[in-house]
This record gives C-alpha cells, sequence and structure tokens, in this order.
C-alpha cells in the first residue's frame, strides 16, 4: 500500500487529522489497533472550546453537534458549600462553549470517514514506524499484521495520533526526547445517569473532595467525584454515589441533582503530562500521544483538536508549494498551546481539589484563591479566557 501520511490511531486526533487532509486533497490511511466497537465505547469529557467547533465545522463534520450540542455561556464554581459564582466566558470574551459528548465526535468522524471511503483499518498488530528520521536513504514507511497477515504502507509522512500508551512517541529517540510530568493523588469517578442536568457545567470544591456535574442532552447527565486512588468502581455503588455527590454541592445545588440509575462507570487518574518535541524527521505527534492533562477544565479533545489543526495547515502548505517552513514549526508552536493548556488543567486541579498531603497554609492559600475569584471580576475574565481557549496563531 502507498499513501501521503500514514495516521497511527482512529481517536478523535487521527479522524480529524485525516479528515482535515481530505478536505486539502491529502491522502492518508488511519491504522487502529482497537476494534472500532471499542473505540466507540470509551467516554470521555465533552466540553468543545469555540476553536474545536471550527475545525470540527471546517472539516465538515458539525452537522449535529450544532443541532444537538449545548452553547454555555460559562461554568459555574461552587466552593465549600458556601458559595457559587459564574466564570462567564460570553460576557468577558463574547466566546460560547459547546457541550457535546467526545464519544459522539467519534461516532460523527467515523461516519464522515466512511462516507467518504476513507481507509481506516482496525485490528492492526505491532504497528511498527520505519524511515521517518532523515537518515540517509531513508523513506517513511509502517508495517503492521492484520488478521494474521504482515503489511506495509509506504507514505511521506507519518502522523503518530495513538494516544499515551501508542508506538509513535516512543518511537522518537530517548536521546531527543523531553518529557515533563506531573501525577496528582486522587482519581475520579465518572457517572453517567439518564437524569436531567444541572443547568450549568458545575465544578465544587467542598471538604469532603471535588465534584462537577456535566451536561450530554437535557436528559443526560455526566458526574465526577474525587475519589482516592486506589478505589475502584465496585467501591461505588449507586446507594453511596448519590449522597456523596450531593453532599459536596451546596443545598440548592443538591436539591436540583436528580438521582437515577447509572448507566456508565469508571475510574480514571489524573496525570499532567508532555512530551517534546512534537515532531522527529517525518514523524509529527498529536492529541494524547504527546501529552496528557487532567480533566479538569476539558482540555484534552480541545488540545487534539489544536495540533490537527496546525499539523493540517503546515502539510497543506507543504502540498500546496513545497514550502516547509510550517511544517519546521509545527513543534514549537503546538506547544505554545499545550503548555498553556497543561497550565490551566494544573491550577484548576490545584484550585478545586483537596489534596490529601495539603497544609492549613495551603488549604488558606487555596480559600483565598477561590474569595478572590469570586470577588474579583478581572480574575474571572483571566480564567474565563483560559477556560475559553485560546485563538489559533495565525500562519506567517
Ligand atoms: N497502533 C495503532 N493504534 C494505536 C496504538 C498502536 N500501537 N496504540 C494506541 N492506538 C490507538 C488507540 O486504540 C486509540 O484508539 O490510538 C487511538 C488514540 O486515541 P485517543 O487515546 O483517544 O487519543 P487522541 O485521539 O489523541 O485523543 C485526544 O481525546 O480520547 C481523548 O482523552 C483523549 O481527550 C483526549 C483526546
Ligand atoms: C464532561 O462533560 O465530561 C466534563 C466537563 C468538564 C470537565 C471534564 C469533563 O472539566
Amino acid at each position: 500500500m502507498k499513501t501521503q501520511v500514514v495516521i497511527v490511531g482512529s481517536g478523535p486526533a487521527g479522524l480529524m487529522l485525516s479528515q482535515l487532509l481530505h478536505t486539502h486533497g491529502i491522502d492518508s490511511v488511519v491504522l487502529e489497533r482497537q476494534t472500532r466497537e471499542h473505540v466507540l465505547s470509551r467516554i470521555r469529557a465533552g466540553v468543545l472550546e469555540s476553536t474545536t467547533v471550527d475545525v470540527l465545522r471546517q472539516i465538515g463534520v458539525a452537522e449535529r453537534m450544532d443541532r444537538e450540542g449545548h452553547a454555555h455561556d460559562g461554568v459555574r464554581i461552587a466552593w465549600a458549600g458556601r458559595d457559587t459564582f459564574f466564570v462567564d466566558t460570553h460576557k468577558a470574551l463574547g466566546r460560547r462553549f459547546v457541550v457535546y459528548g467526545q464519544t459522539s465526535i467519534q461516532e460523527d468522524l467515523y461516519a464522515a470517514a466512511d462516507r467518504r471511503g476513507q481507509p481506516v483499518l482496525d485490528r492492526c498488530e505491532d504497528v511498527v514506524l520505519h524511515g521517518f528520521d532523515g537518515g540517509p536513504g531513508a523513506r517513511p514507511h509502517v508495517t503492521f499484521v492484520r488478521d494474521g497477515r504482515s503489511q506495509r504502507v509506504d507514505c511521506e509522512f507519518i502522523a503518530g495520533c495513538d494516544g499515551f500508551h501508542g508506538v509513535s512517541r516512543r518511537s522518537i529517540p530517548e536521546g531527543v526526547r523531553r518529557e515533563y510530568e506531573k501525577v496528582y493523588p486522587f482519581g475520579w469517578l465518572g457517572v453517567m445517569a439518564r437524569v436531567r442536568p444541572l443547568p450549568d457545567v458545575t465544578y465544587a470544591n467542598h471538604p469532603r473532595g471535588f465534584a462537577l456535574a456535566s451536561y450530554r442532552s437535557q436528559v443526560l447527565s455526566r458526574f465526577y467525584i474525587q475519589v482516592p486512588l486506589e478505589h475502584k468502581v465496585e467501591d461505588w455503588p449507586d446507594e453511596r454515589f448519590w449522597p456523596e455527590l450531593k453532599a459536596r454541592f451546596p443545598a440548592d445545588l443538591a436539591a436540583a441533582i436528580t438521582e437515577g440509575p447509572s448507566i456508565e462507570k469508571s475510574v480514571a487518574p489524573l496525570r499532567s503530562f508532555v512530551s517534546e518535541p512534537m515532531r522527529h524527521g517525518a514523524l509529527f505527534l498529536c492529541g494524547d500521544a504527546a501529552h496528557i492533562v487532567p480533566p479538569t477544565g476539558a482540555k484534552g479533545l480541545n488540545l487534539a483538536a489544536s495540533d490537527v489543526f496546525y499539523l493540517g495547515r503546515a502539510l497543506a502548505r507543504w502540498y500546496g508549494r513545497r514550502d516547509a517552513s510550517q511544517l519546521d514549526g509545527y513543534s514549537a508552536m503546538a506547544l505554545r498551546r499545550v503548555w498553556s493548556s497543561v497550565r490551566t488543567s494544573w491550577y484548576l486541579t490545584n484550585l478545586l481539589h483537596r489534596f490529601p498531603h495539603f497544609s492549613e497554609f495551603d488549604q488558606k492559600a487555596q480559600e483565598v484563591e477561590l474569595d478572590y475569584l469570586k470577588s474579583s471580576a478581572y480574575a474571572q475574565a483571566a480564567l474565563a479566557e483560559q477556560y475559553a481557549g485560546l485563538p489559533f496563531e495565525a500562519a506567517d
């Protein structure tokens, strides 16, 4: 097989990239380790920055999002069961964000790929990247095994969109890579339930721990609570979950939460991670392959979209004009936005969680920060700007 760009991974990053490249007339083949069913079963955050909404519209997969996604003017922060305040991104910046589940985006992306006959090969085992480091005579290609048969795709570029556990990042020599990591001492228990959501996406900082009430549709809610790292889903039957969730919100909000049987539950650890550079020779990393953020702020998918936007633009420039300048600038440009969101999600994680090792001093500092945010329009505007996400950098 032969193509212009091999994309490893059919998560949101890989499928958004193949769709964007298609709009520029650039061919790609997508190689995925899992079955499609498995990829579609993953439930993740669902808050889309306006730039992500723009990318989805630009690549022609926004029809259902525009119909079913819910525009929000900001987020609510509740604190110690006492106060709440609204961080109004619309008032501060004129920007709304859209709540639309990542699972739905993944479905829309697969549907678009099917419509145009995009090769997305699932169940690819032993994917190995070759010839991307620019050595003499190097020719990028990818080998893999599918249905027991060894196969090879020759290409000009490889896009590593294979998530945190993928093969692409680890194919960059260790001496070239620099990794930055922060692991948080708790996890999030996520629960999906067919119940009416609170009107706002609401984050709560409470002595019992963090909680979040989010939105999927008028009749579908997504909730999270901070739990100790070692906790499993089995530790949280519904009878334990609902009272604990409600205990972490102020009484009026707790009273507005409707209980119902959970339809999905999962526990995820929280981590911040960045691997630099995001390019090595003809290999370019996008999304979770290069960086992980804790879900506080829901930046993960939005960063995947910004990487894809920059890489798609750079490849279009290369194929259109044989101008490599944007490919050369990709890593630095993508990383500026990555670090900005890494910082925001780290800040929100610190602001909203109860850390097991917090001293009384740390606790006071957190309370003062929340007090300041509540009382200062300037502080809220700064947070609104970070939550709503930065605009993309212009091409030179
Ligand atoms: N070979 C082929 N595919 C692989 C390999 C491999 N060796 N390793 C992993 N993959 C696939 C995974 O099965 C997965 O479907 O790569 C895909 C990576 O998808 P995501 O983990 O969703 O990562 P990404 O597309 O970067 O998404 C970024 O969306 O999924 C969320 O939490 C994520 O919010 C973040 C954003
Ligand atoms: C979600 O809707 O799943 C969600 C919302 C906001 C977050 C994280 C997750 O910060």
